[in-house]
């Protein structure tokens, strides 16, 4: 990567259908986390290229939703074609900026080009109904309702720093295919990642207009953005304090937030301690927990507790820690905030007499991966997000305690529950406050046409393919009164 700032790239932003620089003359620096200089430019575009985008939108989309769904699906299909006939350069782009190991990043493009042909199939799939009055008492067989769905017009889609692909896409193809113009307002990290997207989609022949990328600062363009009335609907995937502020700005229009987790690992004394080590580990730490689905406490029967933080701490001192060129499965966070925040965290937690059984150690925004056992509900950990590698064991004497502490967190986005008895795991399952529970296995997203959801502090409504393709298009009723 190129250290010299002259020769660094400035993206342009696309605007109604155009590569742009901004009047503003304001640019912002991407930082590489791990490389730690800049590697690039990206626009601040100013509160009149919003608007001009939101006006330019709204013209085309109302082209744009009147072409076929299957002339529609064929963009989206070329788009899923670009993104693969770049995989390399698009992955290298997220592995720079945002700091995601090679392979994921890779998988990230492949599993983005997936979800995009599987939301054209499924739109292509979905259908209407029609209804006879008749169904309703007095009603009558000459009333017949013919309900279709329709476009909501201009989707305000925001995207976090941790899938800078993956999480814009899932947001623009079904907003796309449903009908609606866009707006796109990336993580400011994850800025490039996402023009390289939308490259892709230009490529692909999206009509002008239909798309704009309005890059900038969310404290500076968010509100903003949320605020105007030139947007109908907003899908939102971020953290639970930005999401809250969404919630109270947006007023009478569809809202769609995916947010923080505190996802619990319940494990009772049956389980099996390979399929939960290797689950617990793989789902804690992998990209440096920085996931919204990553497990970020074990909730542990007593009786177990010894025998798994010692496989725990076996498996914890051997993850690979480095570079993301490497594949490490431990890299530098985000930002030097963010690992700050993570270091305050750990701190507190020994203080308070924590028992520190691996980890601890920091190089710049490298948090080495830390386990914490005997973590108590006095503790910050047991409760805040870390959104990085350090995981507290909190043990308890049965499943109603776990399930209490499970459900005393804010957060409810997934849980995991780890044992052999089917029945036990179904019953602890129904008890837990989570938009997903998980049995034997890892808290994550995908398959992507699942419905996924967080309750609680993780959000409001549901993406997955096929919800939100619902989210982002209404029902419209027409009613034949027949002779
Ligand atoms: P974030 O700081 O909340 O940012 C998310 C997005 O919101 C970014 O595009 C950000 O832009 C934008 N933003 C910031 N202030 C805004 C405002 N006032 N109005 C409108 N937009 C605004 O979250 P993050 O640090 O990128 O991601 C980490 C968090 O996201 C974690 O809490 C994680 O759990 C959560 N997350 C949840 C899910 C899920 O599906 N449940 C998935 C992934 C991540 P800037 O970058 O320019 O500030
Ligand atoms: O960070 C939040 C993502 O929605 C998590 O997706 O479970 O596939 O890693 P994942």
């Amino acid at each position: 990567m190129a250290s010299n700032v002259s020769e660094l790239t400035t993206y342009k932003a696309y605007l109604g259908g155009k590569w742009e620089e901004s009047s503003s003359g304001q640019t912002i620096a991407i930082k590489s986390p791990y490389l730690r200089e800049t590697i690039g430019f990206v626009q601040a575009v100013t509160q009149e290229e919003v608007d001009a985008a939101i006006r330019a939108a709204h013209q085309a989309q109302k082209k744009w939703a009147a072409l076929s769904l299957n002339e529609r699906g064929a963009v989206l299909d070329r788009w899923a074609d670009e993104l693969i006939k770049n995989e390399k350069e698009i992955a290298g782009t997220v592995m720079h900026e945002v700091g995601k190991g090679d392979r994921d990043s890779r998988k990230e493009v492949v599993r983005t080009a997936d979800l995009i042909r599987y939301t054209v199939q499924e739109a292509l799939h979905m259908h209407g109904e029609s209804l006879r009055g008749d169904g309703f008492p007095g009603g009558s067989q000459k009333k017949l309702g013919i309900v279709e769905r329709e476009p909501l017009g201009v989707v305000l889609a925001i995207s976090p720093f941790n899938y800078p692909v993956n999480l814009a896409a899932s947001k623009i193809a079904p907003a796309l295919m449903a009908g609606n113009g866009v707006i796109f307002k990336p993580a400011t990290q994850g800025s490039i990642s996402g023009i390289k997207m939308i490259e892709a989609l230009d490529k692909a022949g999206l009509p002008k207009g239909v798309l704009s990328l309005t890059t900038g600062r969310g404290s500076v363009i968010g509100d903003y953005l949320v605020e105007h009335k030139g947007i109908n609907m907003i899908s939102f995937t971020g953290g639970t304090n930005t999401g809250r502020r969404l919630s109270k700005q947006s007023t009478m229009i569809p809202l769609v937030l995916e947010l923080g987790g505190k996802d619990p690992a319940l494990v009772c004394e049956d389980a099996d301690l390979d399929v939960t080590v290797k689950s617990i580990i793989n789902g804690a730490f992998s990209y440096s927990g920085q996931r919204c689905t990553a497990i970020k406490r074990v909730i542990v029967n007593e009786k177990i507790a010894d025998r798994l933080v010692a496989r725990l701490k076996n498996e914890v001192e051997n993850l690979s820690v480095g570079s993301p060129e490497e594949d490490s499965t431990i890299v530098p966070l985000i930002d030097d905030p963010s690992a700050d925040f993570v270091q305050r965290l750990i701190d507190d937690a020994l203080a308070r007499n924590a028992t520190l059984i691996a980890g601890n150690r920091r190089r710049d925004n490298l948090i080495y991966p830390t386990l914490l056992d005997n973590v108590t509900k006095d503790m910050d950990v047991a409760w805040i997000e870390p959104f990085g590698p350090v995981l507290p064991v909190i043990r308890v004497k049965s499943d109603r305690e776990a399930v209490e502490i499970a459900n005393q967190s804010e957060f409810g986005l997934q849980a995991s529950i780890f044992t052999q008895d089917i029945d036990r795991a179904l019953a602890v399952a129904r008890q837990v406050e989570a938009g997903t529970v998980q049995i034997n296995g890892r808290t994550e997203r995908g398959p992507d046409h699942f419905p996924f959801l967080g309750v609680k502090a993780s959000g409001m409504g549901v993406q997955g393919i096929h919800n939100s393709l619902l989210s982002m298009s209404r029902q419209k009723v027409t009613v034949l009164n027949l002779k």
